[in-house]
């Protein structure tokens, strides 16, 4: 999020500087390279930018009036809470460069109460605090910074300074007709963990359908385009398969039932645990389907993985249910070899045992079983005909209901999804 931010905040006109601990994320950033895949991020870098640069000199925060944090709020080790360490870690780091006429704008994602207790930290340097919550997806940060759905001002109500200053950073989307909502902080900070734990609602809303489906012989993605024909359902965020991953929505939906027991409402949102509890048994309702389709074992049988990430687009492996149905199926004695167009490496790093190739045709020669478990147009688009011909055993399970399920079946394989009779 930081570095798409400081990119787009130059791209509006601003005069930016990044600044991060990490001395090799910095460096590439400087030589004008995206550290991380992120469509259309490139282009907007560039050494030669005098706009924007990058440090990890956090006194070159002297140089601005306004400083955003965007640093991450991970899970904590061991718990469910938001790990607040970078946060605070930043903020207390800014205090010595930031005075009266300063702003600190809080991006990342935290529990409520957190903007109005780093407002007291703030407060005796002169500057002044606000909290604009970032909604951007992977895969499509860049226009979703410039282009928002919204902008959310979270500000003390003594200070009318804030707002006017947001205004002028984001003169552009508004001017485009961005809708903005100026609130208190608890608002702000709520806005944005409620619209992820809402996303995430709708994403295990159907897959529990899907398990319905699985018993009464139904059509999850059928069911799914019938209601989304409602506008008040609408379709967008129905699509049922092995789940959502990713770093934001599993986490989120953790922290803030987290939040909501310290605050004494913990059974607001009991609901949360049963939404992560649908989404984490698609996962292993992949493997099954697998071990199903392959007699009943998985000893000893080949099996390619098709996706690594946690959705397209993206090289993001943060609790991507891709990686971890690869890794359930090692675990269920499966010979596992895996692919991904951009996520290899990441994976990697984090499963450096598992078996990657980088050609899906290699991925898939010998193979008694296909997973398609990230819906890349690389995996929709293959030719059935084309890969049973590299395959030894004709089984395709469609974890993210991607692919034409007659399309497969006529070339004669055993077609399962999820949810799908
Ligand atoms: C999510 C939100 O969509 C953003 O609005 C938010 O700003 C961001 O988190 C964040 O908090 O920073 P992102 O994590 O990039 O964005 O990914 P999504 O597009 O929301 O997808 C999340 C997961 O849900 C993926 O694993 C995706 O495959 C899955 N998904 C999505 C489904 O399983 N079904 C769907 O119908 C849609």
């Amino acid at each position: 999020m930081g570095a798409v931010h400081a990119a787009c905040m130059a791209e509006l006109g601003h005069d930016v500087v990044g600044i991060d601990v990490d001395e090799s994320k910095i460096e590439n950033l400087s030589a004008g390279r995206a550290p991380f895949f992120e469509p259309g991020l490139g282009d907007l870098l560039s050494p030669d930018n005098a706009r924007l640069r990058f440090t990890t000199d956090i006194a070159a925060a002297e140089h601005a009036r306004v400083h955003f944090i965007a640093v991450g709020t991970p899970q904590v080790a061991g718990g469910v809470a938001a790990d607040l360490t970078y946060v605070n870690a930043a903020v207390e780091a800014l205090l010595p460069h930031i005075g009266p006429g300063h702003l600190v704008v809080g991006k990342s994602t935290v529990p409520v109460g957190t903007a109005a207790r780093l407002a007291e930290l703030v407060a005796p340097t002169g500057a002044s605090l606000a909290w604009n919550p970032e909604f951007l997806r992977e895969g499509f940060a860049v226009s979703d910074t410039l282009s928002p759905d919204r902008l959310v001002y979270g500000v003390d109500n003594r200070d009318d300074r804030a707002a006017e200053v947001l205004d002028e950073i984001y003169k552009r989307p508004l001017e485009a007709g961005t809708p903005r909502i100026v609130t208190d902080y608890a608002t702000a900070e709520l806005v944005k963990v409620s619209a992820n734990a809402f996303l995430a609602t709708k994403i295990s809303f159907i897959n529990a359908m899907a398990e319905i489906a699985e018993v009464t012989g139904a059509d999850v993605t059928t069911l799914a385009d019938a209601i989304g024909y409602d506008a008040r359902i609408g379709r967008r965020f129905l699509n049922a398969g092995v789940g959502f991953g990713g770093g934001c929505l599993p986490k989120d939906i953790r922290a803030f039932q987290a939040r909501a027991e310290e605050l004494g409402v913990g059974h607001s949102l009991a609901f949360l645990a049963d939404v992560d509890d649908v989404n984490l048994r698609r996962r292993q309702r992949v493997v099954d389907l697998v071990t199903e389709n392959l007699g009943g074992d998985l000893m000893g049988k080949a099996v390619t993985v098709l996706g690594l990430a946690f959705k397209p687009e993206s090289d993001d492996v943060r609790d991507s249910p891709a990686l971890d149905v690869a890794q359930r199926l090692v675990d269920a004695g499966a010979i596992v070899r895996a692919t991904d167009p951009e996520a290899i490496e990441t994976a990697r790093r984090i499963r450096p045992h598992l078996d990657y190739v980088e050609s899906i045709q290699e991925a898939i020669s010998g193979a008694d079983a296909v997973v398609v478990v990230t819906e890349w147009h690389q995996f929709r688009e293959l030719d059935p005909a084309e890969v049973a011909g590299w395959a030894r055993g004709r089984v395709v399970v469609d974890g993210r209901n991607c692919l034409d399920a007659s399309d497969w079946r006529s070339a004669g394989w055993t077609y399962a999804g999820l949810g799908r009779p």
